[in-house]
């Protein structure tokens, strides 16, 4: 028996061995069902699609009844078809569209030739298949093999205008997770204008939830928000052509009552990386309509005859015992499904990057000075971040003149990098290929090449514009400078930065029916390139970064297995972010590295901050003292010890840094074999409490031992050493404070 994984067998309906999604021909049902969720919706006669449950599963398909069809209600337009009289402005709608007497917010909304906005979801067929087809040009959840995911296509028409609608839905058979999308095709015969098209909604019964978001601005990103739905619309967005520091795309709906081991929890993530919209709508039947995809601001599609336009992929999970089982279902989809290729599964370097201990300012002998000392302390990887291009020396110029600067670095990349090969180290590079400087020779060649509205003024952030990466031949220009660098030298890791958002968004290229596409083809292009560079160089480790934690997402996940969290490294700020992207991140994918960024703090307490997901170095090692320096040597191997069980793990989240200045989490090995538990409390003087681990066998007996203690400290924790049963570990816990000497520790249990 296990406590507080998922919720305990006896209280669920077990599918045996029935089909993950069938269709109830007599009652023309679609249901839907993972593990331990069920999700249905039912074809009216009139063909109109109905929403009938989300929710924990259940054995039936005879669910009719759940449909929400009210007869007329006064002052709302009803239609009288083969239901007989109902008002859609009531109804649970599956796929919702514009301009057809429902008047909340719509999935689809177009412009035909005649300008007219109406359109409507009929259905027509069905297909359901094993496996799951890729999104094209689209990161999006795979299946490793056929039989993990079972997926339906449900085909719809809309009569009036020719649009075919494909609804897209796929469910993974051991885990909680159903996937939805949308494709649209213009079969008619005149040009639509699509402008809308969201990737899902779900209608839920009541309103009596509460809302989390992952809200922040730069240096301070994913902070959680979580407030009670009120009547009316409550959302998040972006319209800055990425997802931002301001908000996530990731929302989840919860009870009013949801703990992280309590309640029903349904988690939204959009796998998508530029401009979103994310939220709900409570109408004046007190029922909530919650919807996600690529933002309508400023959207638009041209659809030529048999063209079609394919919407991102929304990650649904549904848990009925809290949000701590939400998040480790996101944890397990993205770390099996999502990303890829071979740094997915194999121990990753722990590598030292150049730029908070130096800056700008760095030749090859400074670079291979961090290099010697990190090799002494175990590091793996020496990564050489901005300013080794063009005349990079501060950050107004260059971007776009992707060649060395051999001024810095003496005697050309392919020396430096055999050099640090020859210490024992791996070496990556940094590069920012979605911007251009004004200042650099292919803005002079090109002033074309960035995203612009001719005539008006370029609005720079940090002294830089958008590169257009909408436009396949700059986008083949940037990849050939990036694929000469790459191919020059042992390069071994990328990590991928983009500093800045969109603005004054259009080119010289596109005609104007399509300039409103730019936003999004932008998106396709950055994809189509990290895939570039992923075919051509299967062997990069490549990392996503936007000025911190600005494209933190489902979508760059497919790319790259590492994303990092945020500029701000101070422990006490990353506890908070660290915290809020655990939600839905699994801590393999958050970069944390330690930093000068806050010296009031230990070594120690930045280290254990950072090794509680993907521990890395931003620091000179030779500005530590003898002492931190071999504390830092030990941290890495120890980090090597318990990286398995951090990397691929249970995280249960104990204690709130939000409700207390406490913050602890453990990590559990999927056998229940190992646990890691890190209780940061940044606060002096805290007061005591014993923390109560999760996750564990009950039955099973775990000896607890401290580790990353400070050379030559013995702990002084009652409990190191000793043995307690996993029963106990959990309803006990640990009293794990030292306050006058320590504020933080880190416990293998094993
Ligand atoms: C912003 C990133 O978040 C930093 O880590 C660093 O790479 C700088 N850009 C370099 O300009």
């Amino acid at each position: 028996m296990l406590y507080y994984s998922y919720p305990k067998p006896e209280n669920q309906h077990q599918r045996g061995n029935e089909m993950p999604i069938i269709y109830d021909e007599k009652k023309r049902v679609f249901k839907l069902d993972t593990p331990n969720t069920t999700y249905a919706f039912h074809v009216t006669n009139s063909n109109h699609l109905l929403h009938l449950y989300y929710g924990a599963s259940i054995p039936e398909t005879d669910i009719t009844h759940m449909l929400r069809i009210p007869n007329d209600e006064p002052f709302v337009p009803s239609t009288h078809d083969g239901m007989g009289p109902h008002s859609f402005d009531c109804a649970a709608i599956e796929f919702p569209t514009s301009g057809v007497a429902d008047f909340r917010e719509p999935c689809m909304q177009l412009m035909d030739k005649y300008g007219m906005s109406a359109c409507e979801c009929y259905y027509d067929s069905y297909a359901i298949y094993k496996g799951k087809k890729k999104l094209e040009g689209l990161p999006a959840t795979y299946a490793n093999t056929d039989d993990e995911v079972t997926s339906l296509e449900v085909y719809c028409k809309d009569p009036h205008n020719g649009l075919e609608i494909t609804l897209q839905y796929s469910v993974f058979e051991k885990l909680d997770v159903i996937t939805r999308s949308v494709k649209v095709k213009n079969g008619g015969a005149d040009p639509i204008e699509l402008r809308r098209l969201l990737s899902a909604c779900v209608e839920l019964d009541s309103k009596d939830y509460d809302m989390i978001t992952l809200y922040g601005t730069w240096a301070r990103e994913r902070h959680v928000q979580r407030n009670p739905l009120h009547f009316g619309k409550q959302l998040v967005d972006s319209c800055r052509g990425a997802t931002s520091h301001a908000h996530n795309n990731f929302i989840a709906i919860v009870d009013h009552k949801a703990t992280e081991d309590y309640g029903d929890c349904y988690g939204f993530a959009l796998c998508y990386s530029g401009s979103f919209v994310a939220g709900c709508e409570v109408n004046q039947y007190e029922k909530t309509r919650v919807f996600s995809g690529i933002n309508p601001y400023d959207f638009s599609w041209h659809l030529d005859l048999g063209e079609e336009f394919q919407a991102p992929e929304v990650i649904m999970v549904f848990s009925a015992s809290g949000i701590g089982t939400m998040s480790r279902t996101f944890h397990d989809v993205m770390r099996n499904n999502l990303t890829r290729g071979k740094w997915k599964d194999i121990r990753r370097p722990i590598l030292i990057n150049n730029w908070e201990a130096t800056y700008f300012n760095f030749d090859t002998d400074k670079l291979l000075d961090i290099a010697r000392e990190s090799a002494k302390a175990g590091i793996e990887m020496l990564v050489m971040d901005d300013g080794w291009f063009g005349h990079r020396n501060d950050d107004k110029s260059s971007l776009g003149d992707w060649f060395v600067n051999e001024d810095k670095i003496k005697g050309g990349l392919k020396h430096l990098v055999d050099e640090v090969n020859k210490l024992g180290l791996k070496f990556g590079i940094w590069f920012e290929p979605e911007m251009i400087s004004p200042d650099s020779e292919l803005y002079k060649a090109h002033p074309d090449w960035c995203i612009h509205i001719p005539g008006r003024p370029r609005t720079p952030c940090r002294s830089q514009l958008v590169i257009d990466f909408s436009r396949k031949d700059v986008r083949d220009y940037i990849y050939g400078q990036m694929y000469k660098i790459l191919s020059s030298a042992n390069i071994e890791y990328v990590k991928w930065d983009m500093n800045r958002q969109l603005c004054e968004v259009g080119n010289e290229v596109l005609p104007p029916e399509r300039q409103r596409e730019i936003w999004h083809r932008y998106v396709l292009g950055v994809y189509e390139i990290q895939e570039r560079l992923l075919t051509d160089f299967p062997d990069l480790l490549l990392e996503n970064c936007a000025g911190g934690g600005s494209r933190f997402d489902a979508g760059m996940l497919y790319y790259s297995p590492q994303i990092w969290c945020s500029d701000d490294t101070d422990p006490y700020e990353r506890i908070y972010i660290q915290w809020g992207l655990s939600k839905f991140f699994p801590a393999k994918t958050m970069s944390s590295h330690v930093t000068n960024w806050n010296r009031n703090t230990s070594v120690k307490f930045r280290t254990d901050a950072c090794s509680s997901c993907k521990l890395g170095f931003d620091i000179d090692l030779k500005s530590l003292s003898a002492e931190e320096y071999q504390f830092v040597k030990q941290a890495v191997s120890n980090y090597d010890l318990m990286k398995p069980v951090i990397f691929d793990g249970d995280l249960y989240r104990l204690v709130s840094p939000y409700e207390g200045n406490h913050c602890a989490i453990n990590y559990v090995s999927k056998d229940h074999q190992r646990a890691v538990l890190f209780d940061l409390h940044p606060r002096y003087m805290e007061p005591l409490t014993t923390v109560r681990l999760q996750g564990l066998d009950p039955d099973r007996t775990y000896t607890v031992r401290e580790t990353n203690l400070m050379p030559g400290k013995k702990s002084e924790l009652t409990c190191d050493g000793k043995q307690y049963s996993g029963d106990y570990l959990m309803k006990v816990g640990l009293s794990v404070f030292t306050p006058r000497t320590g504020n933080s520790h880190v416990l293998i249990l094993e």
